[in-house]
């Protein structure tokens, strides 16, 4: 299996390069089995993810063709309604093919897929989005049985206890744009993943008003057809950098993304006195003297502070002087990186749904277990604070939504290293 080799870093400096953003492109490849005709779709990141969700597209029938890196088009001509277990199971947002499934089959049998470190991952408002739109929702032996033949466009209500749901509405609204009637769909998610699934699905001939709004309406068409699209870039992986660039006193330019999709995210670093220079398609993280302030953050949905960027966060902050505080409302569990942190030196505390970090730790280099995605992300941040070498194993977590991390960074002078497990010292091997 392979691991990461981290060592503590001086500043990192140059320009790096924001890929396509992976929960855009994961619905968006899912709404190419909307219409019969060919999609070309560009921009695409080069992952894990991808590469399951385009393994269950051909399972359902679409032919994939990549003619250059980065760019696939997809055809599904002939599919089937049935997304087994034995491929879903890999990837939870396989349940984004309920939505195009039932809009141009009227019927879907997707398995559901199995829970998550990060915490329950329910998809109860999918089903009762799914059962507004008239259709019959069954559950049994595992998966979500769809019978849509009576499909009919209506309002509908989306929120749940944390507000909007991403997933659920790119559902939702990918299966209001086959239906006969209007759907209003009121507490649908804002996140720029969101728009620009629906940009892309107004080029395939949706008619979709309110889109970025959290009410869309969409009035039913009979027919999508082909497009062109390039998926919207990564604002999570943008973010990720800009930490990179902050925890080693960098001078970074995390170039191809508008600062105005990480909003709340570049007001929390600025609160924090991070210097930085805002261009139309770029950051630029500055070097500072003397230690950032502390923050007091709450995870929420679009335009809140990111759920998919706290766990990077907190890492910066084991680096900054005084007590930070970073509250996780939308998953609860999400802080299965903070044990690990803690190996390395930090002192954290969670009480509640709250981690507190008392900042300005010493971190010293250590074998770490990656957990999940985005705390893979802020192991390797911590890492690079950290004095001397940190292993970091279980990096496939990473490599579902990072897109040659560990190149782009090595690239500005970060020295981080792929290896094989086999490589590490015998002492530090997991059983
Ligand atoms: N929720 C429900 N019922 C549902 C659906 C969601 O209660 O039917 C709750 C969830 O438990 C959670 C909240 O609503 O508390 C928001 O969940 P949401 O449905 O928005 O999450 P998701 O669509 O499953 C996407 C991203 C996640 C990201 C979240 C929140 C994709 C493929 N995944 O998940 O990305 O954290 O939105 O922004 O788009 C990641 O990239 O690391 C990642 C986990």
């Amino acid at each position: 299996m392979d691991v990461f080799k981290v060592s503590g870093n001086g500043p990192l400096n140059g320009q790096i390069d924001v890929g396509g953003a992976k929960n855009a492109a994961l619905p968006i490849l899912a709404a190419t089995l909307l219409s019969d005709e060919t999609v070309t779709l560009r921009n695409v990141p080069d992952l894990s993810d991808m590469r399951f969700m385009l393994e269950i597209l051909r399972h359902i029938g679409a032919e994939t063709v990549q003619p250059e890196p980065g760019v696939w088009k997809i055809t599904s001509k002939k599919i089937t309604h049935i997304a087994p277990y034995d491929l879903v199971r890999k990837m939870r947002a396989s349940v984004c093919l309920l939505g195009p499934l039932v809009a141009r089959m009227r019927k879907a049998e997707v398995s559901i897929p199995g829970g998550c470190v990060i915490g329950p991952r329910p998809i109860d408002l999918h089903i009762k989005g799914l059962k507004k739109l008239n259709c019959q929702v069954e559950i049994s032996n595992g998966y979500v049985h769809v019978d849509a033949s009576e499909i009919q466009g209506g309002p509908i209500f989306l929120g749940g206890r944390s507000g909007s749901t991403v997933t659920g509405t790119a559902n939702i609204v990918m299966a209001a744009t086959l239906a006969p009637g209007t759907t209003r769909l009121e507490c649908a998610a804002c996140e720029p993943e969101v728009v620009d699934l629906c940009n892309m699905l107004v080029k395939m001939g949706a008619k979709i008003t309110g889109i970025g709004s959290p009410e869309l309406v969409i009035t039913g068409v009979e027919k999508l057809h082909g497009c062109e699209h390039s998926v919207i870039a990564d604002r999570i992986e943008a973010g990720t950098f800009v930490i990179a660039g902050a925890i080693t006193r960098g001078d970074v330019t995390v170039k191809g993304i508008a600062p105005k999709l990480l909003g709340a995210f570049l007001d929390k670093l600025e609160e924090a006195g991070l210097p930085m220079e805002l261009g139309e398609d770029y950051i630029r993280v500055l070097p500072y003297q003397g230690s950032l302030k502390t923050v007091d953050v709450v995870t929420l949905p679009h335009p809140g502070y990111p759920t998919d960027l706290q766990a990077q966060l907190g890492a910066l902050m084991t680096q900054t002087e005084g007590l930070s505080i970073i509250t996780e409302r939308i998953y609860p569990n999400r802080f299965m990186h903070v044990p690990e942190l803690q190996r390395m030196g930090a002192d954290i505390s969670i009480e509640g749904p709250s981690a507190i970090i008392k900042g300005a730790s010493k971190l010293s280099g250590a074998p770490v277990m990656a957990s999940d995605l985005r705390a893979s992300a802020a192991l390797i941040l911590a890492a690079f604070a950290a004095e001397g070498d940190t292993w970091i194993q279980r990096i496939y977590h990473l490599d579902r939504g990072y897109e040659r991390f560990e190149q782009k960074l090595a690239a500005i002078g970060a020295k981080i290293e792929r290896l094989s497990d086999k490589d590490m010292p015998k002492e530090l091997l997991e059983d």
